[in-house]
């Protein structure tokens, strides 16, 4: 990954790398050069509603996806300076048919690229496309390593397709060119069976399992049904350590790594780089400070890079003040309840 940011083209691109070394160290109110790093939504379709995730509970989300002329757009501003992009929003990207081509014309310029998917919609076809397009890093989100909890809670989706495609994805050797990491959202209900993961990853070539804690999407509608939900008890780090532990024993064992993200220690400082390294951009191309305002961009974004310069969204008021609030000691509102403004706790 580093080595990847360090591929300089031009003289152009190696004072936007200095720029964005700039901001990312020194958290300027005013920034310089452009994002190094971006996620831009694909599409907000879904072919699941999965229990834990705002896709399921959002009453309007707007329907959309990304074209290829969008995505010039976007690229066009971006590019040079950008040096990562995640195809990943709120939806499913292999529902985008121009995925691949949004991945491969990244790869031309040296970008390093990465998506998230729910592997259901895997075929030898769409497998080769990103292959050959170039994808550096693809997760794949599997929340139970059995059928009957599987599908409770990927509502919509099938154990046995997955597996099917679990198996496709290991005879074409993807893994050759490009990192392929299985990704879990730990709750109540699947907690418990988080060690059975590494067994599972294992039988189909998979060398690396994650781990990751149910966020809020800073979204309030979203809260109240957490509030009122089971799986808001999850707040007993004690069995998500014993769980992690298990697991990376188990890891150890049999060459799979196993690690967690966003668990987060709230007795630490903020460890959010988001208004200094990136942003999140939607399908209908609104700029978001992070992924976790991606749900739902109406509430806080500062533009249309579709249709707005990058400098005249990247330096406006609403940013500058928004990286004001974040240098504060307090989180600003938007970020009291995100699990990545702490530092990670220390398992
Ligand atoms: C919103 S999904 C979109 C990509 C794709 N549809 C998928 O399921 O992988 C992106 C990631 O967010 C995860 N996710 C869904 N709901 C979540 C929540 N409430 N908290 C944290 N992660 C969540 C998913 O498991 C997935 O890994
Ligand atoms: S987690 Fe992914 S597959 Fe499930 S509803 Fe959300 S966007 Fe769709």
């Amino acid at each position: 990954m580093i080595k990847d940011y360090l591929k300089i083209r031009s003289p152009q691109e190696l004072l936007k790398l200095a720029q964005g070394a700039y901001n990312y160290f020194c958290e300027p109110t005013h920034v310089l050069g452009g994002p190094i790093y971006v996620q831009i939504e694909p599409t907000t379709f879904c072919n699941l509603s999965c229990i834990m995730c705002s896709h399921s509970h959002h009453s309007d989300l707007r329907k959309k996806n990304l074209s290829r002329e969008e995505f010039d757009t976007l690229f066009d501003k971006l590019y040079p300076g950008i040096k990562k992009i995640s195809f990943v929003g709120i939806g499913e990207p292999l529902l985008n048919k121009d995925l691949s081509y949004f991945i491969e014309k990244s790869s031309k310029f040296k970008i390093h690229t990465h998506t998230t998917t729910n592997g259901l919609l895997i075929d030898e076809n769409n497998l080769r496309a990103l292959k050959e397009a170039g994808l550096k890093n693809l997760n794949i989100s599997i929340d139970a390593p059995e059928k009957e909890l599987y599908e409770t809670i990927r509502r919509g989706g099938n154990f046995q397709r997955l597996c099917d495609n679990l198996l496709l994805l290991q005879k074409t050797n993807i893994q050759n060119r490009c990192e392929v990491v299985v990704w879990f959202v730990g709750t109540v209900e699947n907690i418990s069976f988080f060690p059975d993961m590494v067994g599972f990853v294992k039988k189909f070539g998979i060398k690396k399992v994650v781990m990751q804690v149910e966020q809020s999407w800073g979204q309030e509608y979203w809260k109240a049904i957490h509030a009122q939900n089971e799986r808001s008890k999850l707040a007993d780090f004690s069995l998500i350590h014993k769980k992690l532990e298990e697991a990376k024993e188990r890891g150890k064992h049999c060459g799979v790594q196993v690690h967690y993200v966003n668990i987060p220690d709230k007795s630490s400082k903020r460890a959010c780089k988001w208004p200094w390294k990136g942003f999140y951009i939607s399908v209908d191309g609104l700029v978001t400070p992070c992924c976790i305002h991606g749900t739902d961009p109406r509430t806080l974004h500062f533009g249309n890079l579709l249709v707005e310069e990058l400098e005249d969204i990247l330096n406006n008021i609403k940013y500058k003040n928004f990286r004001k609030g974040l240098r504060l000691e307090v989180p600003p509102r938007f970020c009291q309840d995100c699990t990545s403004y702490y530092h990670p706790l220390q398992l």
